[in-house]
């Protein structure tokens, strides 16, 4: 990418407005079997053939498991405000049974560490590694794992919340839900249109319990959940078959989720799309007052947004990264006759196009549809591009950087337009398991030589932290 002309005026974000990064659990930790942790669903998944590029799994990730120290230290190094983690559910609670104190107290430690060096610690409870244990009962399809999650939920809040007071309950539920039970990309597995809005209504549940749980027990916690939402737009919006896809994949990848939490109920045109799958027996009478419990902050993560048309060969497909070998089907459930749609727009590795403005429009636009919106925080945005270490041992991303930044301006000019944002969280920290990808993606900031497990902040890392010390985008 070419370097943008000088602007006139810099862009300067609020004094308080909060720069962080962020990870998640079982793509840096390592250590999958120590202390006491049992499998969880990914540990299942990696060993299914095909199912993770080059095999790889997360048994040594980054190693973080045992650098907390070093990489808390790092953090600091990059002038950050807070740090978005997840905690692993199998480790608290193996098998999703009784609470293992030895698999909390890394967890304790890490909080501790964070504050001293002034660190806001803002806790992710659940990052996709449910217990394989919960799985083989049906998992999320199962209203039973609600009850579960509520109680590891309660588990850590109870070690943590005198010293945490951000929490999270699920990250983007939506891959959680879709790509596990409907299309199978990503653990458990399954290819089952009911399974996944089985799964996405237990989820939503799930986090709507846990958030009356915590609320109960710590009144001023700041509570919420991560979505990762995208704009759709129709090929053709005068036509209506284009116009028509739009409106129900901004159904299964958006409304979906932001209706339930944000206005008690699910929207009427999903309903009746998905009718005859007979999923709707999983919602009863209750669940969506407990869905809707009032949440404080909505995280977004954001990456790209979606082109899509419902006419057969209208336009060339949507670029995509290759895939693992085996066979997946779409994540969307009765949308077979949709197809997703490339633009002429610059793509990162993982082959997803490269649209900021999007980020502007859709904040724009749930604070223009949904009446009462919390806080907003972008609690994810970043890429993974081919990065190579030159002689020196630099990495030189510039591609990030000019991603990063033009993601801070489109964030800067909704907020402009009056959309109350609170904070930015690149992903990632550090090069990690990127799911079914392996570690052949690297989105971090910070290179990791999964040899030696070496940390080296990328050029992208010494530009944020000046970002995040100043609170100004460089012109
Ligand atoms: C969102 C997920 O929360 C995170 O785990 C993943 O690595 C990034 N997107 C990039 O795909």
């Amino acid at each position: 990418m070419t370097t943008p002309a000088p602007r006139p005026t810099p862009t300067t974000f609020p004094a308080d407005f909060v720069w962080g990064a962020a990870t998640a659990a079982f793509q840096i930790e390592g250590a999958t079997d120590e202390d006491g942790r049992t499998d969880s669903t990914w540990d299942a998944f990696c060993r299914v053939p095909g199912a993770v590029i080059g095999g790889d799994t997360g048994e040594r990730a980054c190693d973080h498991y045992h650098r907390l120290e070093e990489d808390v230290a790092l953090m600091a190094s990059l002038n950050l405000d807070a740090y978005r983690f997840s905690v692993a559910w199998p480790r608290v609670r193996p098998d999703g049974g009784p609470l293992n104190p030895a698999g909390l107290a890394f967890y304790d430690r890490l909080v501790d560490r964070l504050l001293e060096r002034g660190i806001l610690p803002w806790v992710t409870l659940y990052h996709w590694d449910l217990p394989q244990a919960l799985e083989l009962r049906g998992g999320w399809t199962d209203r039973d794992t609600v009850h579960r999650f509520t109680e590891y939920a309660v588990s850590v809040h109870e070690a943590l919340s005198d010293r945490v007071d951000l929490w999270t309950t699920l990250n983007e539920p939506w891959c959680s839900a879709f790509l596990g039970y409907t299309g199978g990309q990503h653990a458990p597995g399954h290819q089952d249109e009911a399974s996944g809005l089985v799964a996405a209504h237990h989820l939503l549940l799930a986090h709507g319990a846990a958030t009356g749980e915590i609320r109960r027990r710590q009144p001023d916690a700041r509570l919420g959940i991560t979505l990762n939402l995208s704009p759709v737009t129709a090929l053709d919006p005068q036509e209506p078959a284009d116009r028509d896809a739009a409106r129900r994949i901004d159904g299964f990848q958006n409304r979906v989720f932001l209706d339930p939490l944000l206005r008690g109920s699910y929207p009427e045109d999903l309903l009746a799309d998905t009718a005859h799958l007979g999923w709707q027996d999983a919602v009863r009478d209750g669940d969506l007052a407990t869905i809707a419990a009032p949440i404080d902050v909505l995280g977004i993560n954001y990456y790209t947004s979606a082109h899509v048309s419902g006419r057969p060969d209208a336009g060339a497909p949507a670029p995509a990264a290759a895939v693992p070998a085996r066979p997946t089907r779409s994540p969307y459930p009765v949308s077979d006759d949709i197809a997703f749609l490339g633009r002429d727009l610059p793509t990162t590795a993982m082959g997803w196009e490269v649209q900021p403005s999007g980020l502007r429009d859709l904040l724009v636009r749930l604070r223009d549809d949904y009446a009462g919106l919390p806080r907003l925080y972008i609690t994810e945005n970043g890429a993974a591009y081919d990065d190579r270490r030159d002689g020196d041992g630099e990495v030189r991303d510039a591609d990030r950087i000019a991603y990063v930044d033009a993601h801070l301006r489109a964030l800067h000019e909704a907020m402009e337009a009056g959309v109350d944002v609170g904070g930015y969280f690149v992903w990632s920290l550090l090069d990690n398991f990127e799911w079914a990808y392996g570690y052949d993606k690297r989105f971090g900031i910070v290179h990791v030589d999964y040899d030696t497990f070496e940390r080296t902040p990328k050029a992208s890392a010494r530009w944020y932290a000046g970002i995040a010390a100043t609170g100004t985008l460089p012109r």
